[in-house]
């Protein structure tokens, strides 16, 4: 693993607090995930995680057909840039279910992917795309342990794909299988878990295909922590769906030590103020960087690894650290995020680092919820 030292020959002209994409380690992470996968058409990578159409690109470049999305502006960005094949992993509700038409109309050959769960809400879905004389694949959302969304797998669970495959409008197009919740920090403690839930999938699967004849076309599995669990199946029906590690953050650093995947993407921050004593205050507010983990480990600072997020405000970061003497106002620290795919939504636009010079800036394209649709 080669850990990029986040050098840059001249930040004078950079503006803080910004984040900084590190080309060259994304490329190393997306080289890395097609190996664990074994090849780029077993992926379907999430982009919440970087919402951008530079980076999707790249992964169009290394063959990385197949995309996930959760909002219709990242499934939007998604089809601007080229891709062909969208999930949109979330239910459709209310005015949504609209959008969905709207979508298909502007994009006519993309093959266009929703989730969903509920009946009632799967005859609305029907009824609107019946209305407007279209149709669209749905995947069962299955619950694998996490009981955030879906039907856990049972027969209520095949009565439910039965029931998408009958009404008109829908295609029965698979399964969704994400469990997030699977964080065991030994890898095999994290795929003995996974491969439990896993074969109950599989074996509701088989019995849906030999019992009433439905077609399983794909089975969209995991995150980050998980998919090389599911990977190492042989099944051409087995999508990967990993989003965070394409940036890589503090978090899964810490919790997923099997995966080497330095951050790509990082913040530059500079010191505002010396209050008193050991302290030093930073341009790195939670309007910065994702306040979701708790508070005092919002970032890591690699030059200062043993410093002490004692307070965060809007724009403010104060952190508490022996080294304070070292640190005038106006100097520098990179900070990696704790929690990458929130800390990206917060920024309208990244600078692009290659070779230790700025190359490029590139648009936060989906950070708002609304493109065109
Ligand atoms: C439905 C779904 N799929 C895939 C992912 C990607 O997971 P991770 O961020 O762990 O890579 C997420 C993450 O939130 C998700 O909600």
């Amino acid at each position: 693993m080669t850990t990029p030292d986040y050098h840059i020959d001249d930040t004078s002209k950079l503006l803080s607090p910004s984040m900084i994409v590190f080309r060259e380690q994304l490329e190393r992470n997306l080289d890395g995930i097609i190996e664990i996968a074994g090849s780029a058409d077993r992926l379907r990578p999430h982009c919440k995680t970087h919402k951008m159409a530079e980076v999707t690109k790249i992964e169009l470049a290394r063959g990385i057909t197949k995309h996930k999305a959760a909002t219709f502006a990242e499934a939007e960005m998604l089809a601007d840039a080229g891709v062909k094949d969208i999930l949109l992993a979330y239910s459709l509700v209310g005015p949504n279910l609209p959008r969905a038409v709207a979508f298909r109309q502007k994009y006519p050959d993309v093959t266009f992917i929703v989730t969903a769960d509920d009946f009632e809400n799967l005859k609305r879905l029907s009824e609107t795309m019946v209305d407007a004389g279209t149709d669209i694949n749905v995947l069962l959302d299955v619950d694998c342990g996490q009981h955030r969304t879906g039907v856990v797998s049972s027969e209520q669970a095949m009565e439910r794909y039965r029931q998408i495959d009958e009404l008109p409008g829908l295609i029965a197009a698979g399964f969704h299988v994400y469990d997030g919740h699977q964080h065991q920090v030994a890898y095999e403690d994290r795929k003995a878990a996974v491969r439990e839930e896993f074969e109950k999938v599989l074996a509701m699967r088989d019995e849906i295909e030999s019992r009433d004849g439905l077609k399983v076309p794909r089975l969209v599995c995991g995150g980050t922590g998980s998919f090389p669990v599911y990977a190492e199946y042989v099944d051409p029906t087995i999508e990967l769906s990993p989003g965070t590690i394409v940036f890589g953050d503090a978090s899964y650093t810490e919790n997923f030590p099997d995966l080497k995947f330095p951050a790509a993407a990082v913040l530059l921050t500079r010191v505002i103020s010396k209050p008193e004593g050991n302290r030093i205050t930073l341009d790195l507010g939670y309007k910065a960087v994702a306040s979701d983990p708790p508070a005092g480990k919002r970032a890591f600072f690699p030059e200062l690894p043993d410093a002490k997020q004692v307070l965060q405000n809007e724009e403010h970061l104060v952190l508490e650290t022996d080294r304070a003497d070292d640190y005038q106002v106006g100097d520098e620290l990179i900070a990696i995020p704790w929690h990458v795919c929130p800390t990206t939504a917060l920024h309208a636009w990244v600078y692009v680092v290659e070779n230790g010079n700025v190359t490029g800036e590139w648009e936060v394209t989906s950070r708002n919820r609304k493109i065109t649709i």
